[in-house]
């Protein structure tokens, strides 16, 4: 028979959902992140819906420093680029923050989307259906490491070439996203970006239409 949750179940889905953060280098401590906390997260990503159940996914665990260091070299070059394309006041707020934690974090998670070399069920009309099912591993993951509390920060402020060949990774894969892992004393309760007035939070009435857009 199936399970059925109660409300305090979904009560504590929802905080979980509510207090996941983007953590950045600044913010992980010294708790080591163990073979099993990886094993944990990795399971919890690879139960994800995928389209076709294709599980287009790889994931390459990364504790090696020398990895890590050019990794960080290729940020450091595109954050350098990203930060040409802000002007004036949004600049030296670009070149403000703290936008990685590579080498801070115990681990590195490189994750990868890998074609399929015949027809996806479910993406014959839409290609990037096999990237969003990767994306959809990537979030079941971040999830669970809060729920661990385990902080995760996306860094997607690379050469995805250069991080390929640091990973000796394959033609065929893609790069989805560059995950930095490792423990935290303490989660931010809102995004680090709307406390220092980069975005402000969308409201339900911006986003969400009935029927029509108009
Ligand atoms: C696809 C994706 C890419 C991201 N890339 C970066 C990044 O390169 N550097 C960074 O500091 N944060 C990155 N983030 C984190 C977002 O800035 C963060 O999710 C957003 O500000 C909301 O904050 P929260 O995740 O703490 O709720 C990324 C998030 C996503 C979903």
């Amino acid at each position: 028979m199936s399970r059925l949750f109660n409300e305090s179940d979904s009560q504590v889905l929802a905080d979980i959902i509510r207090l996941r953060r983007d953590v950045r280098g600044n913010r992980f401590n010294d708790n080591p992140v163990s073979d099993a906390d990886i094993d944990t997260l990795l399971n919890a990503a690879m139960q994800a819906p995928s389209v076709g159940y294709s599980q287009p996914w790889q994931f390459v665990v990364i504790r090696d420093s020398s990895v890590k260091q050019a990794v960080q070299q290729t940020f450091i070059e595109a954050n350098a680029t990203g930060s040409m394309q802000f002007t004036g006041d949004k600049r030296a707020q670009y070149d403000a923050l703290k936008l990685e934690g590579i080498l801070e974090a115990p681990v590195n998670l490189a994750v990868f989307y890998q074609p399929s070399e015949t027809a996806v069920l479910g993406q014959t009309s839409m290609p990037e259906m096999g990237k969003f099912s990767v994306v959809c591993a990537i979030q079941n993951l971040w999830l669970m490491a809060r729920s661990l509390n385990i902080g995760v920060g996306w860094v997607s402020i690379l050469d995805p070439l250069k991080v390929k060949k640091a990973l000796n990774a394959p033609e065929s894969a893609e790069l989805i996203g560059y995950l930095c892992i490792g423990y935290v004393d303490e989660f931010l309760a809102e995004p680090e970006l709307k406390q220092k007035g980069w975005q402000q939070t969308k409201s339900a009435t911006e986003v969400i239409f009935k029927d029509r857009f108009s």
